[in-house]
């Protein structure tokens, strides 16, 4: 007997039925349900602890849910969240990008020509060719960031995880990578970002998932980001100036 058909439509690249995501004890997402369409790119946000590299995690298949059901359709790329990792080994930038391929070339065999040329096509589509051989230890953080974003070209997934590869970013390199994402997308790519940028999300994503380790809202950035919506994932921290939502500083309560 032949497996039975997906439940996806033809034109998700991902679809979460009510998936909990626990760590111990500890619910870090609850009963999340999405359907992530091809061809878009999706923005992934909330407050420090809503759940999105769990998210972004559970996509990948590196954590379980407890209950609900994953179907992932296409192969998936993951760019993970940069920590204060030291970066003192001897590895080039090119090596970092090259890295990406490993899926395709296995780890022990030397890449070819073609994978060094895709590998330095990956650090020119995030504005890094001339840097191909700088040692990793010696790239500031923001182009680190890029370096781990073209490792993730390399992959050759339809859906990308990407989890903040915007902080730290310059304007530049917002720009750029936000060229790098449209392409993408042009190629039937769907573009999962996690960010702390509610602006940026609001102009560029097709659409926003509101976490607060439950969907407090998916849809278009306008329908997504409505006042209430933001006030339930933010809490007091939201406010409201002149029209424009922004984040509260740390400690501020309003009264
Ligand atoms: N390995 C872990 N073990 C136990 N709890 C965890 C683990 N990783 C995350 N958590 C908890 O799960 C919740 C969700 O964490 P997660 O990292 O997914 O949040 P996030 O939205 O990515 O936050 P940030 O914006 O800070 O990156 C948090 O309460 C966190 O403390
Ligand atoms: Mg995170």
């Amino acid at each position: 007997m032949s497996s039975p058909p997906s439940a996806a439509p033809a034109t998700a690249a991902a679809l979460l039925d009510g998936v909990t995501v626990a760590y111990g004890q500890h619910v870090a997402l609850d009963d999340v349900s999405l359907e992530l369409p091809r061809s878009s790119i999706v923005g992934l946000i909330g407050p420090n602890g809503a759940g999105k590299t769990t998210l972004l995690r559970t996509l990948l298949g590196m954590l379980s849910p407890r209950s609900g059901s994953i179907d992932v359709t296409v192969p998936v790329g993951y760019m993970p969240q940069l920590g204060p990792a030291a970066w003192d080994f001897p590895l080039t930038a090119l090596d970092v990008a090259l890295q990406g391929g490993y899926r395709r070339t296995g780890w022990l065999r030397r890449p070819g020509a073609a994978e060094r040329r895709s590998a330095r096509e990956a650090l020119g589509a995030v504005g890094l060719e001339h840097m191909a051989g700088r040692q990793i230890g010696q790239l500031s953080g923001g182009q680190r960031q890029r370096v781990l974003l073209a490792r993730t070209l390399m992959q050759d997934a339809s859906l990308l995880l990407l989890d903040e590869p915007l902080s730290g970013a310059d304007a530049a390199t917002e720009a750029a990578f936000l060229e790098t994402l449209r392409g993408l997308r042009e190629q039937g790519r769907t573009v999962v970002v996690s960010t702390h940028d509610l602006g940026w999300s609001a102009a560029h994503c097709d659409l926003l998932c509101l976490l607060s380790t439950r969907v407090i809202s998916f849809g278009p950035p306008a329908q997504a980001l409505s006042a209430e919506r933001l006030a339930e994932a933010y809490g007091g921290a939201m406010l409201v100036v002149g029209g424009v939502h922004i984040l509260a500083p740390e400690g501020h309560h309003s009264h």
